[in-house]
């Protein structure tokens, strides 16, 4: 797997004595930004095929209909994976693949994909670490009121129980839902994602039953006995756009909205003040299901936000849906950007992880980052491809994460985002975050200069 790259030649990279032992490498990716192979061996339709069906949703007018193809070319993948000696590996299950109408008969043949992939994985010596929803809900799940509904949540845990029962025995680590917030505000609240609703506050049931299904899961594959259970929470640090009080307050808000309406129900088992009599159904006791305890918490961290009131002069940031919001998302001055303009702040992981520690305290149990990573479009030249900016992004973060375990932080892990250029929601192809480069016309796939680089860190680590 090694090739001479230019940056694996000219970069020396101190190695990270940092991280506490044990500490894992991984990667990860999701179904439907990789698998393709959307109708094989009877997967059912789910929300991002539909959405990806209605002209205007997808910058590039594209879907995730094949992808990388890894539905076909999994073993491929996993063969890279070993390559770099990945210590865990960070998948998602198609729930549209094992119960292709939502509940009810399931699928054997697509379970046993996963059940492949899995023996795969720990023929390679990577640790599977299995998300079960990282977006792609059974479109007839959707079609009777999908997240906004509880019967969702229920569901969700009669699945949990058929995967859990299926691949409990093997998979290291489970994750519930992939960033319950992200769904609630871009799928519900501003249909930026799939379904592509637009309800704006209005969309807070949603955020209630993606949490509830969290908790009813937990209970689902604790009951199949599975090994460690963990969640994907996007966060970010928010900075007031300026320092009056009408930014304060809608940063404020949005650190609330985004950051802590979905940590503190899975950590201190309440909303926020004011937010659980938003919700529907019996909310103490959901509250309580919600709150079971976790073996790991898992943190998605891309960049720090900036947040402003409505009417700022400040600029707002291109694509942000303000509508009838309390705030404004604003670009944040002074830092490079990724190819995606997201602003690269290592520190904003260090002082994010920092302030959830310092906000749960012992509530916090050990901190695995599940996502973390950069889009940039390198192009693929006759020696190879040089994402020396992905490699100076990578190297940022995990010194950043070594700095919050020297806080005292407990983080026992860094998946980054992701092994592979993938489908990226409704930016289409046209962002590319992996460690291998893929040629989508022809599939193939070539290790960039970080995928190196990631290797030699880990190699140096053992
Ligand atoms: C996360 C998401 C991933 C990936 C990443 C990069 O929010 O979980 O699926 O798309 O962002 O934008």
């Amino acid at each position: 797997m090694e090739r001479p790259s230019r940056s694996s030649v000219e970069r020396s990279t101190p190695p990270l004595t940092g991280l506490p032992a044990g500490f894992r490498f991984g990667a990860s990716t999701a179904s439907y930004q990789i698998e393709g192979g959307v109708m094989a061996d009877g997967r059912g339709p789910s929300v991002w095929d539909t959405f990806c069906a209605e002209p205007g949703r997808v910058r590039d007018g594209s879907s995730g209909a094949e992808a990388c193809d890894h539905y076909h070319r999994w073993a491929e993948d996993v063969a890279l994976m070993r390559g770099l000696g990945l210590d865990g590996y960070r998948f998602s299950i198609a729930w549209p693949r094992v119960l292709p109408a939502g509940s009810g008969e399931v699928n054997a043949a697509g379970l046993a994909f996963y059940d492949r992939l899995v023996d795969a994985l720990l023929e390679a010596g990577v640790a599977p670490m299995a998300t079960l929803f990282h977006w792609d809900l059974p479109q007839p799940l959707e079609d009777g009121g999908g997240w906004l509904s509880r019967a969702t949540a229920e569901r969700f845990a009669e699945y949990a129980a058929v995967v859990g029962e299926a691949l409990g025995d093997r998979v290291a680590r489970w994750v519930t839902v992939n960033e319950p917030n992200v769904v609630t505000m871009l799928g519900y609240a501003t249909g930026v994602h799939a379904p592509g609703r637009t309800l704006m506050f209005d969309a807070l049931p949603a955020a209630h039953h993606l949490l509830l299904g969290h908790g009813l899961a937990v209970q689902a594959l604790r009951a199949a006995g599975a090994k460690a259970v963990g969640c994907a929470n996007n966060h970010t640090p928010v900075v007031a756009g300026t320092d009056s009080q009408a930014d304060r307050d809608a940063a404020d808000l949005y650190d609330t909205l985004w950051n802590r309406l979905f940590a503190e129900p899975m950590l201190l088992g309440s909303y926020p003040a004011g937010f659980g009599d938003l919700m529907p159904g019996p909310v103490a006791d959901d509250l309580a299901t919600i709150a079971a305890p976790l073996d790991f918490y898992g943190v998605n961290y891309y960049n720090p936000t900036r947040v402003a009131a409505p009417g700022t002069d400040l600029t707002p940031i291109g694509q942000t849906p303000s509508g009838d919001l309390p705030f404004v998302l604003v670009e944040l001055d002074g830092y490079d950007r990724t190819g995606f303009g997201w602003a690269v702040v290592p520190d904003g992981l260090r002082d994010m992880l920092l302030q959830l520690r310092e906000r749960y305290g012992d509530r916090l149990p050990s901190v695995t980052i599940t996502e973390s990573g950069c889009a940039y479009d390198d192009p693929v030249e006759a020696d190879g491809i040089h994402d020396d900016r992905r490699i100076a992004y990578l190297d940022g973060h995990l010194r950043a994460v070594e700095e919050a375990v020297s806080a005292g932080v407990d983080v026992d892990g860094y998946y980054t985002w992701s092994l592979l250029d993938n489908f990226e929601w409704a930016e289409g192809y046209t962002q590319r975050f992996g460690l291998v480069h893929v040629d989508y016309a022809t599939q193939r796939r070539t290790p960039k200069d970080s995928y190196d680089w990631y290797a030699r860190v880990i190699r140096a680590r053992r």
